[in-house]
Formats: structure tokens, sequence, C-alpha cells
């Protein structure tokens, strides 16, 4: 059927309608909310390039914590910049380490609030790579048993949920057994399983202070230009245990969120990261986009494209807009 008989316009005609017809939502319930955890006291340091975000000591991450509760957004994601770096990254699998200490310190206060850490080197070597270097490049094998550490400590420390976000081949697998051998076999893993090599991530390594020392992250993290290699990575950390997975960035791959919607049945994740912040926080602050209307519709777009949980810098804006 087709016009004039077949009127697209029709259903579209008032807001009644579009309300009863439309086929995608956006819910707080949808949103995870990164955070930076600084050692220190007394620091609130607000990230040049990514308005509104900040490096926080713990008091500030816990009364952000409240916040972000109360807003009704499920979870926050944890990242940590630790007092000092070394070549195998010791703060990231300390008992007493600035990311631990940052998980006990929401638990106790902030309840009702779910904690999610990401799992890496980076921000805890001194050469910024996500792994143990050897012979110039990160080597796989020998970083799994650090990351396996680093992920029981927070899990020790009691997160709730553990995000490997390094590309290491066999993590997924090396954190399940390890998690599993210390009774800790109800704690999710969330796999940042496709993430890709991405000018995207640029205000974050300033964020995070994790900018490589030398070379790249392409012998680790996934060419841009692969598209069925997506569904490889995504296949193999689900064998390997992977209760959620993720894509990264968003905005650029939406197209292969809907291919791992289409092949996989489990919850999927999409980390809408620093550099799409920044780009549309930039614009907006120049008058030259409407913020509130381009971020709903890229959340939108993400629901649509297939994602369950958005990882995104705007939670505390959407919910906020969401609650009006
Ligand atoms: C650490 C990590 C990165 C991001 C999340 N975890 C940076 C990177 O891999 O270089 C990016 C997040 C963002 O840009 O918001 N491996
Ligand atoms: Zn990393």
């Amino acid at each position: 059927m087709f016009f004039p008989q077949f009127r697209a316009r029709r259903i579209r005609g008032n807001g009644i309608f579009r309300r009863m017809v439309s086929e995608t939502t956006l819910s707080v319930n949808d949103l995870v909310y990164p955070m930076f955890s600084a050692f220190g006291t007394g620091i609130k340091k607000e990230i040049s390039s990514m308005p509104g975000i900040y490096q926080q000591s713990i008091e500030n991450i816990v009364a952000e914590s409240k916040e972000v509760r109360d807003l009704g957004i499920p979870a926050v994601l944890l990242f940590g910049i630790p007092e000092s770096k070394d070549s195998v990254g010791s703060d990231a699998y300390s008992d007493t380490g600035i990311i631990q200490e940052t998980i006990r310190a929401i638990k106790k206060d902030v309840p009702g609030l779910a904690v999610i850490t990401d799992v890496c080197m980076c921000e805890y070597t001194d050469h910024g790579h996500c792994g143990i270097i050897k012979d110039g490049d990160v080597d796989n094998d020998s970083t799994l048993e650090l990351l396996a550490r680093e992920a029981l400590s927070h899990v020790q420390a009691g997160a709730d949920m553990v995000a490997p976000s390094d590309m290491m081949d066999g993590r997924v697998g090396a954190i399940r057994e390890k998690l599993d051998e210390h009774g800790y076999d109800a704690i999710p893993i969330m796999s940042y399983a496709v993430k890709y090599a991405s000018g995207y991530y640029g205000p974050f390594r300033e964020a995070a202070e994790s900018t490589p020392q030398f070379g790249d992250r392409r012998s680790y993290q996934m060419d841009p230009a692969n598209r069925r290699e997506a569904l490889r990575e995504a296949a193999s950390d689900i064998e390997e245990g992977a209760d959620i997975i993720m894509v990264k960035p968003g905005l650029p791959y939406l197209d292969i969120l809907r291919d791992l919607r289409n092949e996989f049945e489990l919850p999927l994740a999409v980390y809408n990261v620093s550099g799409e912040y920044s780009m549309v926080k930039g614009a907006a602050e120049r008058g030259w986009i409407d913020e509130e209307r381009v971020v709903l519709e890229t959340m939108i777009a993400f629901k649509r494209a297939g994602a369950d949980i958005i990882i995104t810098y705007h939670a505390k804006d959407i919910a906020k807009w969401l609650g009006k």
C-alpha cells in the first residue's frame, strides 16, 4: 500500500499518537555514570576537555555517588588515579590501592548504588600501556595474571561487577577463573569485548592520566575498519564467561552494536566515550547545538541500535531531563 492510501503522517500528526507508536524508550535504569577517583584529599579538579567531569578524591567521589544514586542511576563505573605508578602497575591490585579504598568508601556510605570497576593496567603503569611490556610491546599472557589479581582485589574490596577494558586475549576467562576460585562466582563480568583503537579516547587520557608514553594501543585494541572481527571478539568473550558485552566507542560504531544485538542474546552495553562527550559539550557551550535534544537523540540511537546499558558522562543530566 502506497500513497495516497498510505499516509505516514497520519500517525505522526499529534503528540499522543507519536507516543503510542514510539518504538524505542530510554530510562534512567539504562545508565551508568563513570567517575575518576584520585589519590589525596580535597581534590576536585575539572578535566579541561570534559566540562562537568572531575578528578576527585574519595570524599568527593562519595558525595557525588550519593547524588548519582538519588537521581535513580543504578551504577557508577570507577577509574583510579593512583599516588604513584610503576612498570607493573602495582597499585592496580594493591589492597590499599586508590580504587580499592574508593570502593570500600562508596559501599559503606552509599547503599543502593552498584559499583562497577574498570579493570586495566594503563592507569597504574608508568608507561601508560594496558599491560606488561616485553620487547617493546604489551605481553599478553603475563598480563593476564595481573588483570585477574586486579579484578579479585576489586571484588574483595566490595565491587559489584568488574569490567575489563585492556583487550588482552583470554582475560575474561582468567578473571572468571580467579573470581570463582575465591568464591566470587556470583560477581558478573562486563567485558569491553569490542573496543576499537580510537581517537575518541583523547580527553579520557587526560582525565585518567593514562596516555601511552610510547607507541599506541593498536596492537591490542581493534582496527576501526573491522566489522566481522567484532563478532569473533564478542563470541570468544562470551565463551570465556562474560555476562555483559560492550561496544566502545558508541556513536561511530552503531553498526557494530546492531550486529552484536542480532547475533547474541546477552545484555549489551555501549560506552559513549570521552571524545563524544567533549564534542557535544564544546558545541553546546558555543550555542551551536541544543545539548539536551542532541544528547537524548544520541541515547535513543544507542537503544535503537540494540544497547541495554549506556555508559555515559551525560548520565546525571539525562536523569534530570527524564525526570522533568
Ligand atoms: C582504559 C580505558 C580507556 C577508556 C576506558 N577504559 C582508554 C583507553 O583504552 O585508551 C576510554 C573511556 C573514554 O574515552 O571515555 N583502557
Ligand atoms: Zn587500559
